[in-house]
Parts: structure tokens; sequence; C-alpha cells
């Protein structure tokens, strides 16, 4: 069941790492992959309340990675964390599947209130639904709601829930426009919508073709106005003739 789980996680970082290659290389060399087995194991151990030892094991993981998952969080199946130095997820924190960050994201606490200070099994950590994805930088502060499939930008601070489906950027974040649900069915690589080519080469060469396409048009046009010029030409001469046979 684990090695199950741990090879979908595997998976999910090819399927949405354009420079993953093989899952030789994810098990290896990628230290977002490293954060979230010792998590499985950190979180594991938090539920069987050896809590001490979860803690030291995520406190191990994150001087090796330098991706702090506390393992009281909650998280769903295939996470992605794309670099990940400096990812900080929050205790109460709760993820859906599918669901991505980038390098220093936090996923933090507000400032404590006094009531909730030192409470245990508080809420004090957002959630983020299924299939969400937050940019590099972001800050998503408090116990607040990230609706399934939104997306907040690079750097973007939020701090109040966002609804399903956005993109949310800036300071405080706000929604720049509604997502097309039909786009949110698939997970574009750092959250921006390509016209559906998502490689470069292949990109350059079809813009490529569509240009001589419209030179050849272009050419064809020209050709056709010159052979009209040229029999309006024919004719004026023909009726030029005529008349100084007349
Ligand atoms: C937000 C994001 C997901 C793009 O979403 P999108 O739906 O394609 O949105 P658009 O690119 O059409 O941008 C919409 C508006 O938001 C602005 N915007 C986009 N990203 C922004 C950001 N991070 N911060 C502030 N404004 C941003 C755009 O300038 C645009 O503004 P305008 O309407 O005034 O021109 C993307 O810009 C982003 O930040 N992705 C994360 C990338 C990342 O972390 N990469 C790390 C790789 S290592």
């Amino acid at each position: 069941m684990i090695f199950k789980r741990l090879r979908e996680d595997i998976d999910s970082f090819i399927a949405r790492d354009p420079a993953a290659r093989s899952r030789f290389e994810v098990a290896f060399l990628y230290p977002g992959f490293h954060a979230i087995v010792v998590y499985r194991v950190a979180h594991w151990l938090w539920t069987k309340d050896l809590r001490l030892l979860g803690r030291w094991l995520s406190q191990t993981a994150r001087l090796l990675t330098g991706i702090e998952i506390h393992p009281g969080a909650t998280i769903g199946r295939r996470f992605f964390i794309d670099h990940g130095n400096g990812v900080v997820i929050g205790e109460t924190s709760h993820i859906g599947d599918d669901v991505t960050l980038y390098q220093t994201v936090t996923l933090g606490g507000i400032s404590p209130s006094v009531d909730s200070h030192k409470q245990i099994d508080v809420k004090r950590h957002p959630t983020l639904e299924d299939g969400v994805i937050v940019g590099s930088g972001a800050q998503v502060l408090g116990p607040i709601t990230v609706g399934r499939d939104a997306r907040i930008g690079a750097n973007a601070v939020v701090t109040r829930d966002v609804p399903p489906g956005v993109t949310a950027v800036g300071i405080p974040a706000r929604v720049v426009m509604p997502r097309d649900r039909e786009h949110a069915k698939d997970f574009v690589a750092y959250g921006t919508p390509s016209d559906g080519c998502p490689d470069p080469m292949l990109k350059t060469i079809e813009n490529l073709r569509a240009q001589v396409g419209a030179l050849m048009e272009r050419i064809d046009e020209l050709e056709n106005e010159a052979e009209e010029v040229h029999k309006g030409r024919g004719a004026k001469k023909k009726a030029v003739n005529s008349g100084g046979d007349a």
C-alpha cells in the first residue's frame, strides 16, 4: 500500500515537472519527493501518538531537504513539491489530492490569538482542496480554504478564502480571472496556461509553419493580382490597336 502511494507520488513528479525524466531520477534527486516520503512515515508515527519521534523525523528531513512539513498536517495523494527549498507546511494544514507547491511557499498561521494560542487541535493553517497550485514564494495564511483547482500566483499573500477554479495574485491576493473549467481539469506546469503545446521546439515549428502558410497565401494573392493587371493591360492594348485600325 505505502509503496503504491509512493509510486503514485513519483509519477506525479514526472507528470508535472517538464524536467523530470525517470522514476529513478525523481527517487534519487528530488528533495520534494524525499520530504514527502519522510512526511508519510512521520505522519504515521504522529497518528500512533509517537509525536516526538514524528517531529524528530520531520526536522531531520528539514535539515536534509530545506522543506518543513509538520507531521500533524494532512496531505492527500499525488502531492508534488517542485524545487522545495523553504517550503513550510504547518501542523493543522489540510492538503487534498493532486496539489502542487513551488519553492518557498508557506502554509502558515496568522498571529495567534490569545484564545487559540497553545490550544491543541485548533485549526490555524489553510486547507488546499484538490488540484490547487501554489506559485513560488506565496504565503497562504490562516484557517482559510483555497478551493478546488484554484491557482495562487507567485509571491501572493492569501489571507481569505479563494473560490474554486480561480487565479488569485498579489498582496493581498485578489482574483484576476475565473478559471476555464475545461482547462482546470488538466495540470499546467507553473500554473500558466499555454495554448495546448507545451514543447517550445514544437511551438516554434508550429509558428513557422503558420507563417509560411500565410506567406504562401499572400504570394497566391499577389500572383492573381499580377495576372489580373496583366490581363487588363493586354485588353487595353488590344482596344488601342483595334481603335487605331479603325
Ligand atoms: C498566476 C499564474 C498561475 C498565472 O495565471 P493565469 O490564469 O495564466 O493568469 P494570467 O497570466 O492571465 O494573468 C492574469 C493577470 O494577473 C497578473 N499576474 C499573473 N501572475 C501574477 C503574479 N504572480 N503576481 C502578480 N500579478 C500576476 C498578470 O500580469 C495579469 O494581469 P493583467 O490582467 O493586469 O495583465 C502565474 O502567473 C504564476 O504566478 N504561476 C506560478 C509560477 C511559479 O511559481 N513558477 C515557479 C517555477 S520554478
